[in-house]
């Protein structure tokens, strides 16, 4: 079992809401899994101690409800070497080693794009554009946490102990990377680095008084089928804005998200694999019963298991409010932060071109005279537009695999995403009315089609009465197949989470 990293049972806050911790002595250094130095520096230290407290009040009261006494089969980065990211073992989710880790750093590294392209990274932040790095950083940061908020009450419906296990993989770890966004406001911007890192527990997923920065972060996440595609295409976007915060000129910020980037590919696979297996079981179950016509959804929910049309549903809605995080395709803000070299493009290195765009085009999707046409527009502007682009294709990507499975069980379904203006409340297409083909409509047409291309309240409910927890070891829910291989290649029969029988918990059966 690894070290536990101690809770704080005394939270001690003053009258101005600020928290101390005066009882409870806490060795950073070792529990802290780090490699920045945080023996060394004090004042991050002291940071992190004034912050710490709170942090756990937030995930016991925020964070996964229920389970927080299981013992849980988790992942634990303590080092970035092959050896040390990912090393598995029992943990309570409180005492997860929640890490300060960063890519290594590369010797000589340069800016490379925008108009310091060239030059060295920068170590510090750069005073003429701290106000830009410091949001860039709050707004990464306050998607970490919204997402956990948003998945808290999802454990009491698990379709089996493995997947409950991944859903707290992927909790711990956004928990962490809110850490790391957390270490870069507290060690490089001062008092409001500290204020933002604190306000940063402060906003809460769905308030209304104090909401997440970002609209998808505010949304429900009711049942299993919105975790995978979640997963799947909202932390999508969390990859693709890590990717282009990784070619930051502010090397910390780099080799932060770097890091992140990896424990990230997991929360997709999540999504991706838990999206396969419900179909999986669809195609199994309509060609068991007998059903070759997609469409009879009556017959089909019948058997128990998700239809497809409600898969693409659903993903109909996730996509798009993914797609919204992208910001306006056309944006001075996206200009500004790839001119100065705190944020690139998509695999900024490896494209093809001057990196700086300053003569460049890029063609964007746009309405004109009600008519959807591309424009070139100039390249700077378009650094949003483009990254939504490559999001678009690095989705594609995984439909691809999903309409393989269903292609090889031989059912004629294809799932598809929908036209870049369906169902867009943000940028060029905010607002409109338009069709996921691509079909200008009225706003009067688009509601009463409505609930043929979105969830309606009856999908949703039949969706919600299919979430009844499975909790038996080696058990699945009916309408999602197991999994072809185990976490860390475990067998079927592993018990993920030991949720409330302590003498087959390993943790104790070695005590
Ligand atoms: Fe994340
Ligand atoms: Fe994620």
């Amino acid at each position: 079992m690894q070290e536990p990293f101690p809770t704080h049972p005394s939270l001690d806050i003053s009258e101005n809401g600020t928290m101390s911790n005066a009882t409870v002595e806490v060795n950073y250094d070792d529990l802290i899994p780090n490699n920045v130095n945080l023996s060394e520096d004090r004042a991050l230290k002291k940071a992190l101690e004034a912050w710490h407290p709170g942090y756990i009040d937030w995930w016991k009261s925020m964070g996964p409800e229920g389970f927080q006494e299981s013992e849980v089969y988790l992942r634990t980065a303590v080092g970035v070497d092959p050896a040390g990211w990912a090393t598995f073992d029992y943990v309570k989710m409180p005492d997860y080693r929640w890490g300060i880790l960063l890519a290594p750093q590369e010797e000589g590294r340069t800016i490379p794009f925008g108009k310091h392209k060239g030059e060295p990274v920068w170590q510090a932040v750069p005073a003429e554009y701290r106000a830009m790095l410091r949001r860039l950083i709050v707004i990464q940061g306050d998607t970490e946490p919204a997402s956990v908020e948003q998945q808290r009450h999802l454990g009491k419906t698990c379709p089996s102990l493995y997947d409950l296990r991944n859903l707290f993989q992927v909790n711990v770890e956004e928990g962490r990377h809110l850490w790391a966004m957390v270490y870069l406001l507290q060690k490089y911007f001062g008092r409001d680095g500290r204020d933002e890192a604190k306000a940063l527990l402060g906003r809460q997923s769905g308030s209304e008084d104090r909401p997440r920065i970002l609209g998808a972060f505010n949304e429900d996440t009711p049942d299993w089928l919105s975790f995978f595609m979640f997963t799947f295409f909202t932390d999508r976007d969390g990859k693709m804005q890590l990717e282009s915060l990784a070619q930051s000129g502010f090397d910390p910020l780099a080799r932060t998200c770097r890091f992140m980037l990896m424990e990230e590919a997991h929360h997709m696979f999540v999504g991706e694999s838990g999206v396969g297996r419900i179909i999986q079981r669809t195609c199994e179950a309509m060609k068991a019963a007998g059903i070759s016509d997609p469409y009879a959804i009556d017959a089909i929910r019948k058997l128990g298991v998700i239809d497809l049309p409600t898969l693409q549903k659903k993903a109909n809605f996730h996509i798009t409010v993914s797609r919204d995080l992208f910001g306006a395709e056309i944006s001075t803000n996206g200009a500004n932060a790839f001119n100065a070299g705190l944020k690139g493009r998509f695999r900024e290195t490896k494209i093809d071109d001057d990196h700086q765009l300053e003569n460049a085009f890029y063609s964007v999707l746009r309405l004109e005279n009600n008519q959807f046409v591309t424009q070139q527009v100039p390249a700077l502007t378009a650094i949003n537009a483009r990254l939504l682009d490559d999001y678009i294709k690095d989705c594609q990507a995984g439909l691809n695999r999903w309409n393989k499975i269903l292609e090889k069980e031989g059912v004629e379904f294809v799932l598809s995403q929908p036209h870049p203006a369906f169902n867009r409340r943000v940028g060029e297409f905010a607002g409109l009315s338009v069709s996921p083909d691509g079909i200008l409509l009225t706003e009067v047409e688009w509601q009463q089609q409505r609930d043929r291309w979105l969830p309606s309240d009856a999908d949703l409910d039949y969706i919600s009465g299919l979430m009844t927890a499975v909790t038996d070891v080696g058990q699945y829910a009916g309408w999602i197949a197991p999994p072809k291989i185990g976490i860390n290649k475990q067998d079927g029969d592993f018990e993920y989470v030991c949720i409330d029988k302590p003498e087959r918990c390993p943790a104790e059966r070695e005590a």
